[in-house]
């Protein structure tokens, strides 16, 4: 390996086979197991696709009730974990209690006995079903309030809804929100991604697969955009703003949250879609004041970066979605994880599958031959620096 053969943030290196997702980021394609993305959408449930995505086809009839019923079954946390939660700080971002709620799941089903067939699929079914409501509990535990229990008569992004909000949604927000599960499950080798599958070559346990992945999630750079992007509309407050704004950060050199994508070089897939499913919302329950906003940045950071390949990317008109849905904007990446926990599981999976751990080198640009200075000889940092 020579210096020429780094590239950093890995741009552009395959990290592994896969046959779960495809993206043509210059066609702005994306498939999930070569069906594209718009399709399942238009046609499917969420847990329809995570069964898709994990076990490789479509479900028969049959195959998806049994796994719906499987979901509904182990929504519920066990009192354990509700009482670890209670100790958690009230200002404690979610991300983080989601985290730790995923990593103490493995405490209770650690065997770690990945060459069973029926702990897989017990850990994909537990993880699907939990991480729901291990969302919704904390956001109402934060408020003072006790969580809500799980409703088997509503289907998977109704509950969530129903548990969060504390009462039943209507049917355009559930079927609106499965949606968006549905767009956010897998998306090839992203950052969580490849954090889960480098912690599943070590043949760890899903938990801690899951809780690493969700870690990795949590940076604005990746999941976290959505939350930024909602901060930005509200500092950039009206239409006449946005130019001057754009004007600044360009100028500053910094980014613009929600635009901008390592692979797709035209405008995201599925911000085309979130953007449609905002519209239908506003039309139901009124226009969201950012969204003059958003669009007038869509319009003017395309004049400006369109001929680099920012576009909008799936966080810009995710937020507008979910603060319609009346989600609060801290559960954004969350919701996030609560979809693509079944990428990550499809990539568990693949990756036990063939399994070699991920052992990558570096280049060493550090110093040979040091002497050791004994301690008591040594001089503070601060002091060797002129
Ligand atoms: N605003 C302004 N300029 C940008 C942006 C942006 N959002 N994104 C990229 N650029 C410019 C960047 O300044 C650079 O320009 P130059 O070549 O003149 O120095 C060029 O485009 C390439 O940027 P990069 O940072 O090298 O690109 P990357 O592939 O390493 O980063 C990214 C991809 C998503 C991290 C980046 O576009 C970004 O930081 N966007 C804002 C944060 C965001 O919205 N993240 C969500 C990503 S999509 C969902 C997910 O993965 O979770």
């Amino acid at each position: 390996m020579t210096t020429c053969d780094y590239r950093p943030g890995l741009e552009g290196v395959p990290a592994t086979q896969s046959s779960i997702s495809y993206v043509d980021g210059k066609e702005g394609i994306l498939e999930y197991r070569g069906i594209r993305i718009g399709d399942i959408a238009q046609h499917s449930s969420f847990l329809e696709t995570a069964y898709l995505l994990i076990w490789g086809g479509l479900p028969t009839h049959h195959e998806l009730q049994a796994f719906e019923h499987q979901v509904q079954y182990h929504r519920r946390l066990k009192y354990r974990i509700r009482d670890m939660m209670k100790c958690f700080p009230e200002s404690g971002h979610p991300m983080d209690a989601l985290q730790a709620c995923a990593a103490a799941l493995g405490l209770f089903h650690s065997r770690r006995a990945l060459e069973d067939p029926t702990y897989v699929q017990d850990a994909v079914v537990r993880l699907i079903a939990k991480i729901p409501t291990m969302v919704a509990a904390f956001a109402l535990m934060r408020k003072g309030n006790d969580p809500v229990q799980p409703r088997d008569d509503l289907s998977y992004a109704a509950n969530f809804l129903y548990m969060l909000n504390e009462q039943e949604p209507d049917p355009l927000a559930a079927r609106i929100f499965d949606v968006c599960l549905i767009l956010h499950a897998e998306h090839t080798i992203n950052a969580s991604t490849f954090s889960a599958m480098v912690t599943a070559s070590t043949l760890t346990d899903p938990y801690a697969v899951v809780a690493s992945a969700v870690g990795t999630l949590a940076g604005p750079l990746h999941g976290g955009a959505n939350e930024e992007v909602i901060a930005m509309l509200k500092e950039i407050g009206s239409v006449e703003n946005v130019r001057p704004y754009i004007d600044a950060r360009i100028a500053n050199k910094e980014k613009i949250m929600g635009f901008g994508h390592r692979v797709y070089k035209v405008k995201d897939p599925r911000a085309e879609t979130l953007q449609r499913l905002a519209e239908q919302l506003f039309d139901k329950e009124g226009r969201d004041a950012y969204y003059d906003i958003a669009l007038e940045l869509e319009l003017v950071v395309k004049e400006k970066l369109g001929h680099k390949g920012i576009y909008p990317n799936v966080d810009f008109y995710s937020g507008l979605v979910y603060r319609k849905l009346g989600i609060p904007t801290d559960l954004f990446t969350p919701i996030f994880a609560i979809a693509r926990v079944a990428g990550w599981l499809a990539h568990w999976k693949e990756q036990i599958g063939k399994n070699r751990i991920f052992r990558p080198t570096q280049i060493y640009e550090g110093p040979h031959d040091q002497r050791y200075v004994p301690l008591e000889n040594r001089l503070q940092l601060w002091e060797k620096q002129p």
